[in-house]
């Protein structure tokens, strides 16, 4: 089980990858590098095994029975959501709900706050958010009649102090942005924003898709009302993620969904709602993967020590460092707090061509708008490449991918 991991501690990028029998693989005859953890990580053995002897000793639906196989699947499925509580060190477990990913819990959230928005509130987002942190944001404009803000960011990719705070206003409910930017790695400086935001008596929603593998995370320490977050980026499996919200917020939020689990009491003329976490569960929910979503977190905190960020770090370096060889290539997101992702374009190239070449020598990136077309036109690209660091990424794979990515680029430039 998820607290039981029993494996080496101390940073070793061998025995690491050795528990990702996927970088095993060949593309074509070429080994596989994988810089596309972005999108979604790799799965260790120790997260696919929870799942699967799960269901092979313990499954069943949860919360419902009174049979041994569902008590044990309950605690399997609770023992998970307080593992992700101490991963983000929220106060309590019933902060703590379980959505398909962090899209669903910043849609959770909007429909939640959408009753409480009138005509004129403000919500403000960052340039630089993923789709999943706008368009729920353009649901209550369109619904009720909210207004976008829009913080910019500066050149360099760090977001703007001053557009921030010149926006801030009475008017403003929640302040929406990332807290590490999937496109150009950009860490902003939350605990301030946060500060702030409450100050002029607005909430602060935390994207913490890309921060919550990269980053360690303390949502009571930055006294941040929602943070969300996605298990397949964080060496997980998909279709699960945890949203956080401050239990009082969350006591007096619309519950998301209707069904079973969420309710106190039906009857033909009224319903009453169960309390948070569950007020927000609706029906069956995603039972392994939430135990796979445990595993990857008790995983990561085996694993992703501080010597192991260390050494993603270096990686990333020697990425940047090595593509600034190549002629005509422009580096997005320079910042001086940033994560391990290299967003990237070559003049006279387009990135799919790029990654499809890449493909052609085992190296595995994104190229496109990332679901960040806002940031796309404020760089006024249509798109982009990416290569972004796992913990398993070691320094070899950046020297070949930069050697893969010059070839690449001779190629479609002869
Ligand atoms: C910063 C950021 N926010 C939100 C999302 C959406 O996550 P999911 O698709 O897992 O819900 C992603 C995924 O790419 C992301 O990188």
């Amino acid at each position: 089980m998820a607290d039981e991991v029993s494996l080496k501690s101390e940073f070793d990028i061998q025995n690491i990858r050795e528990q990702f029998p996927i970088l095993e693989r060949k593309i074509g005859n070429k080994p596989l590098i994988y810089l596309d953890s972005a999108a979604s990580a790799q799965k260790s053995d120790y997260v696919l095994d929870a799942m699967f002897n799960q269901a092979r000793t313990a499954y069943s639906n949860v919360h419902r029975g009174l049979h041994t196989l569902a008590n044990e699947t309950t605690d399997a499925f609770e023992k998970s959501r307080e593992l992700v509580r101490s991963h983000l060190n929220a106060k309590s477990v019933d902060e703590i709900i379980f959505t398909k990913g962090a899209t669903e819990a910043i849609n959770l959230v909007a429909s939640g706050l959408g009753a409480t928005i009138k005509a004129g509130d403000e919500i403000m987002v960052s340039v630089m958010e993923h789709h999943s942190n706008i368009v729920p944001w353009h649901f209550l404009r369109e619904r009720f009649g909210a207004v976008i803000k829009w913080i910019e960011i500066e050149e360099d990719g760090s977001l703007d102090m001053e557009s921030f705070r010149s926006q801030l206003s009475e008017k403003t409910r929640l302040v929406a942005v990332t807290h590490m930017s999937n496109v150009l790695g950009t860490v902003p400086d939350v605990k301030t924003i946060i500060k702030e935001a409450h100050s002029a008596g607005a909430l602060v929603l935390l994207d913490g898709c890309q921060a919550a593998v990269h980053l360690d995370v303390d949502v009571q320490v930055m006294d941040v009302d929602f943070y969300v977050c996605s298990a397949h980026k964080m060496y997980g499996p998909t279709g699960i993620g945890a949203l956080y919200g401050k239990l009082d917020i969350l006591a007096n939020m619309q519950p998301y969904q209707g069904g079973g689990e969420m309710i106190d009491l039906v009857t033909r003329e009224s319903v009453t709602y169960n309390t948070p976490p569950h007020r927000f569960e609706a029906g069956t929910p995603a039972i392994l993967e939430a135990v796979g979503f445990g595993a990857a977190v008790a995983w990561m905190q085996k694993f992703v020590t501080p010597e192991a960020r260390a050494y993603k770090k270096a990686v990333y370096e020697r990425l940047a460092e090595g593509v600034r060889g190549i002629n005509g290539l422009t580096i997005y997101g320079m910042s001086k707090d940033k994560g391990p992702v290299l967003t990237f374009s070559i003049e006279g190239t387009h990135p799919h061509d790029l990654a499809q070449i890449l493909d052609r020598y085992g190296v595995a990136i994104r190229a496109g708008h990332h679901c960040a077309q806002p940031l796309m036109s404020h760089l006024k690209v249509s798109a982009t490449a990416r290569a972004s660091v796992g913990v398993y990424n070691t320094l070899e794979e950046a020297d070949m991918f930069v050697e893969a990515l010059d070839k690449a680029r001779a190629m479609l430039l002869a």
